[in-house]
């Protein structure tokens, strides 16, 4: 099945020869076929036209922490009214992933994945993080899986308070053992009160050897050395990146790791803003995602962050843009996505909107009326849950702006 999209107003290809085109259309099957002016647009199975819509490569949110249960609001209200964040009410969220089902933990994500679906997310990393156990971690990459190909092992978030002692030793050995065949992707909390830069070498070491590919959460709340650290070990991406050093900055210029920057959780806690336009005067790849999580950033909009990016981290709609496409694609070292040239993934949405602009421009505001996945359109409606890595048919019935005829 090939899909035509055509009259499209404004087309970002992240591409750095077609650029930014106008009056253009796209030809795709699982993968992008063809892109250039509308008029020469070769024929399709189906032709979708959005009547002069922007068109853009889905979002990529390279970091997530979806598999949990319950919520924190009055933690969230309370730092509203001046508490601070600490990280310490992470074990709030695994007493009641604990306690859950898995069928429970499993409808959450679904929850989670449809609303960034709907917001034009179609790649999205998962981490575990909230069991702490051997079991209840293996569950929580085992359910993660079903919903993404992107899963990450996250044992070390922080020290459990029922077994502190000999932790990364469970975390380095049998926890490992048993999550390592769900993920791809190990990570750890290097933090004060989480762990520290020789605790994190060894757990991301031991992924590592496991087959695992490491990312990590830096610099965070401190600055430590869990950005010296990513660079070391050729870590995909450093995350959060709020409080750097000068060597951290040039450290990251000098390697191939992306700064991965999650305004969602400055928002949430009332942080200072990472400093965006040092790193990329720096020549440092910058990423942007949700941090999707009950404690710090319980939000699974991309739109949003790119808002906030835009606002109060000073990057421009075009950089916010492409750091959360193809910034997230070099944060999950997925060549494939995050661009429309011939041969990507045919991951893309359609705004209700002239221009990519928008996104930061209309705040708040559901812009996102049509996405479609390896070239299917799928369906937004609330009620159904959405798998980020089925396929599915064509479902000519969704709701889109456009005409499918
Ligand atoms: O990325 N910093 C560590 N982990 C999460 C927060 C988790 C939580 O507060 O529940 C983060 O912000
Ligand atoms: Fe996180």
């Amino acid at each position: 099945m090939s899909l035509l999209i055509t009259n499209i107003g404004e087309l970002t290809t992240n591409d750095p020869e077609l650029g930014l085109l106008r009056d253009a259309a796209i030809v795709v099957g699982e993968r992008v076929e063809w892109v250039g002016p509308a008029s020469a647009a070769p024929a399709a199975d189906e032709r979708l036209d959005v009547r002069g819509a922007a068109v853009l490569p889905g979002f990529v949110d390279s970091h997530s922490h979806l598999v949990f249960a319950g919520d924190r609001a009055p933690e969230f209200a309370a730092r509203m009214a001046g508490e601070p964040y600490t990280g310490g009410g992470i074990r709030t969220t695994v007493a009641a992933t604990r306690a859950a089902t898995d069928d429970e933990l499993r409808a959450n994500v679904a929850r989670l994945v449809g609303e960034a679906l709907r917001q034009g997310t179609t790649t999205i990393e998962i981490k575990s993080g909230y069991g702490l156990s051997t079991p209840d971690e293996a569950r929580s990459v085992r359910i993660a899986r079903e919903f993404t190909d992107e899963v990450t092992f996250l044992g070390a978030h922080v020290k459990p308070a029922d077994t502190p002692d000999g932790y990364v030793d469970l975390v380095t050995g049998p926890m490992l053992d048993a999550c390592a065949p769900y993920a791809g992707w190990v990570d750890v909390f290097c933090e004060r009160g989480a762990f520290d830069v020789e605790e994190s070498r060894r757990v991301l070491k031991a992924g590592i050897a496991a087959g695992l590919r490491p990312r990590i959460h830096a610099n965070q709340l401190t600055m430590g050395g869990g950005v010296q650290l990513a660079v070391e070990l050729d870590c995909a991406s450093a995350d959060h990146c709020t409080h750097l050093s000068e060597a951290d900055v040039d450290a990251l210029a000098n390697s191939n790791t992306v700064a991965t920057l999650l305004p969602g959780a400055e928002f949430s806690t009332r942080a200072p803003w990472p400093d965006a336009r040092r790193l990329l005067a720096a020549g440092v790849t910058v990423a942007l995602a949700s941090d999707c999580n009950p404690g710090s950033s319980y939000t699974s909009s991309m739109p949003f962050c790119i808002a906030l990016a835009v606002r109060d981290m000073k990057m421009t709609p075009t950089e916010a843009v492409w750091a959360a496409t193809a910034g997230g694609a070099r944060a999950l070292r997925r060549p494939d996505l995050g661009h429309l040239a011939p041969g990507a993934s045919a991951d893309l949405i359609v705004l209700d909107a002239p221009s990519h602009l928008h996104l930061a421009y209309r705040p708040g505001v559901p812009l996102i009326s049509s996405v479609a996945r390896k070239g299917t359109l799928q369906s937004l409606c609330v009620a159904e849950g959405h798998l980020l890595n089925a396929s599915g048919p064509h479902h000519p019935e969704s709701p889109h702006k456009g005409v499918l005829s």
